[in-house]
């Protein structure tokens, strides 16, 4: 039975934290090369741009021993020139493993279904789990993870889902705040809390992002419009005044709090250049960590 990561919640919070502990060990070494994916390939089926899932999950895939192809938003057409699951069932045949970012969380499902390869997501318009996997990482490596305060300010959208539901199983105290129609779903609520009560953490939505910064240790934001949303982006931009994380904001947060961000930021938008470039970002690190722990995640799934 191949086993897919198609949302965090496919992988228990002791997964998460095996996987972590895994990346951390790899990546202190200096060298997490391994055999895992020796004579496999995988494939990268990517229906919207990337830079870090695309670039870190290659080089993972070449670091373990195996190939990797990359196929680009034009090119498969999921659900358009082909329906997912025949995209899967083909896909199975040739490769071992598949990558794929696209839009419906569906389309993951029914190509997963149809494979019969492990199939891992690399966003979709619903999550962003490897995102969350890298996130934790570097919270756990910047003052730990378990009693901390995470406040995430903005769109409750993919990234938000993906990492409420993982920190909050890491024992963080998850703060969300959103202006209205955009907080995060009540499923999410659900499993975000279901995890905390197992861990000891606790997951608040908060409107007021001031008083969800207040005291944090950590401060996360995302863009207002994902990709695919583009022609939302005005009404957008004026829903989400006064949710923008800049040196005021970040100033209520517990002294020396770590300043997050998934990338691409928007300058300007949800986030200012100087909050972005400041000595509390550590945006880079969160980026690099996406290949240490895809790394670890491939080297888990194919043990
Ligand atoms: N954070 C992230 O997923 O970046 P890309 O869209 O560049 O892959
Ligand atoms: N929420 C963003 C994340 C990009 C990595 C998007 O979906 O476009």
């Amino acid at each position: 039975m191949s086993r897919s990561v198609l949302s965090v919640c496919d992988l228990s919070a002791d997964e998460i934290g095996a996987v972590l502990d895994r990346a951390q060990h790899t990546k202190n070494q200096g060298d997490g090369r391994g055999s895992q994916l020796s004579g496999k390939t995988g494939l990268l089926i990517f229906q919207k741009p990337s830079l870090r899932t695309r670039v870190s999950f290659e080089l993972a895939v070449t670091n373990l021993g195996g190939r990797a192809l990359y196929l680009s938003p034009p090119e498969v057409g999921i659900g358009e020139r082909e329906s997912p699951e025949d995209v899967g069932g083909v896909a199975g045949r040739y490769c071992d493993l598949i990558v794929c970012r696209t839009f419906e969380q569906s389309n993951l499902d029914r190509l997963a279904a149809s494979s019969g390869v492990p199939v891992v997501n690399a966003l979709s318009d619903w999550e962003h789990p490897c995102q969350a996997l890298a996130d934790v990482l570097t919270i756990r490596e910047h003052g730990g993870t378990s009693g901390r305060t995470l406040a995430y300010v903005g769109d409750g959208n993919n990234v938000a889902r993906s990492l409420a539901i993982a920190a909050a199983g890491e024992g963080m105290h998850v703060r969300v705040s959103s202006p209205a129609g955009f907080e995060l779903d009540q499923a999410s609520v659900s499993a975000a809390t279901q995890r905390a009560q197992a861990s000891g953490g606790s997951l608040t939505l908060i409107a007021d992002p001031e008083e969800a910064v207040d005291g944090a240790d950590v401060v996360y934001t995302d863009t207002w419009t994902s990709m695919g949303q583009e022609q939302e982006a005005k009404q957008r931009l004026e829903a989400f005044a006064g949710y923008q994380v800049d040196a005021g904001l970040v100033a209520r947060a517990s002294r020396g709090a770590s300043v997050m961000h998934c990338l691409p930021a928007h300058r300007g938008e949800e986030i200012t250049d100087e909050v972005l470039d400041g000595p509390q970002s550590v945006v880079l690190d969160q980026a690099e960590n996406r290949l240490h722990a895809q790394q670890a995640l491939l080297a888990w799934l194919f043990d």
